[in-house]
């Protein structure tokens, strides 16, 4: 279980906290989407869930994030990484292999799976993203939102118990985008704890969340079943958000 509790996050050289009292609680098998304008601090909430902040990340953090009841701040980057996975919002600065393959096995490696467990992981991660027929491809000669599937896999294949995606769809297909909404049904199946941060509204209606998140400047101001929050179609238009069109549809029939 992850918990947070009370966090306020302040970067250094910031004066304004990019989160503020910010209390959440997610456990293995719960799916989350978190949304809000852009700077609302949704990666920076990510950032918290494997220590990322207050260890790479140099600032103020008051408050606590408890994974699996040890607070971050005891656990190292690295300890804390073998229990959530984070995919990164522009991940494909990171890459330095020279194939998919050799890309997505770095993770299970470095884990210390045996080679049996390692090439089932890199290939069940592979599948998953729809990239098993790219393994021996360089990654960078991927298109965009294959890197961005790339990213996911690479996280999958750890076999981590929590998952955090910041925003999967950007660069995405329609096709694609279907493809990862399959990816994080089964996650979800699989029992997997996991973090969505989006902006695509219209995609996120489709995976039912069992909560959704509204950040506005680093403030959870709305949470709940995402067809609450859906049908406050004024409220999120406030907040600068388009909910799906069928909520606004059926907005423009009751204003009728
Ligand atoms: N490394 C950093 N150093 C200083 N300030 C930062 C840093 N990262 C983010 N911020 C600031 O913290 C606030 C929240 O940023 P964050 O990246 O979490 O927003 P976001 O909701 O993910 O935005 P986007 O949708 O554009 O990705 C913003 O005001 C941003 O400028
Ligand atoms: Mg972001």
């Amino acid at each position: 279980m992850i918990e947070i509790e009370g966090v306020t996050f302040t970067y250094e050289g910031s004066s304004k906290p990019a989160l503020s009292d910010v209390n959440l609680r997610i456990e293995e098998g719960d799916f989350l989407l978190v949304t809000g304008l852009s700077g609302s601090g949704k990666s920076t909430l990510l950032r918290l869930l494997n220590g990322l902040i207050p260890h790479f990340y140099r600032g103020k953090m008051e408050g606590r994030v408890l994974v699996d009841g040890i607070d971050t701040r005891e656990a190292s980057v690295a300890s804390l990484s073998k229990k959530v996975g984070l995919v990164f919002q522009n991940p494909e600065h990171m890459f330095f292999s020279e194939s998919v393959y050799e890309e997505v096995s770095f993770g299970p490696k470095s884990l210390g799976m045996s080679k049996e467990e390692m090439e089932g992981a890199v290939r069940w991660a592979l599948e998953q993203v729809g990239l098993w027929d790219y393994r021996m491809r360089s990654p960078w000669s991927l298109s965009g939102g294959e890197k961005k599937r790339l990213s996911i896999a690479c996280v999958l294949a750890m076999k981590t118990d929590f998952l955090a995606v910041d925003e999967p769809t950007i660069g995405q297909d329609s096709l694609s985008k279907e493809s990862l909404l399959l990816t994080f049904k089964r996650l979800r199946e699989e029992g997997k704890g996991v973090v969505v941060v989006t902006h695509d509204l219209e995609w996120l209606d489709d995976l039912h969340p069992d909560e959704l998140i509204l950040l506005s400047r680093g403030k959870v101001i709305e949470r709940g079943p995402s067809d609450m929050i859906f049908s406050s179609v004024r409220d999120l238009a406030i907040n600068g958000l388009i909910p799906p069109c069928k909520y606004i549809l059926s907005t423009l029939v009751e204003v009728k």
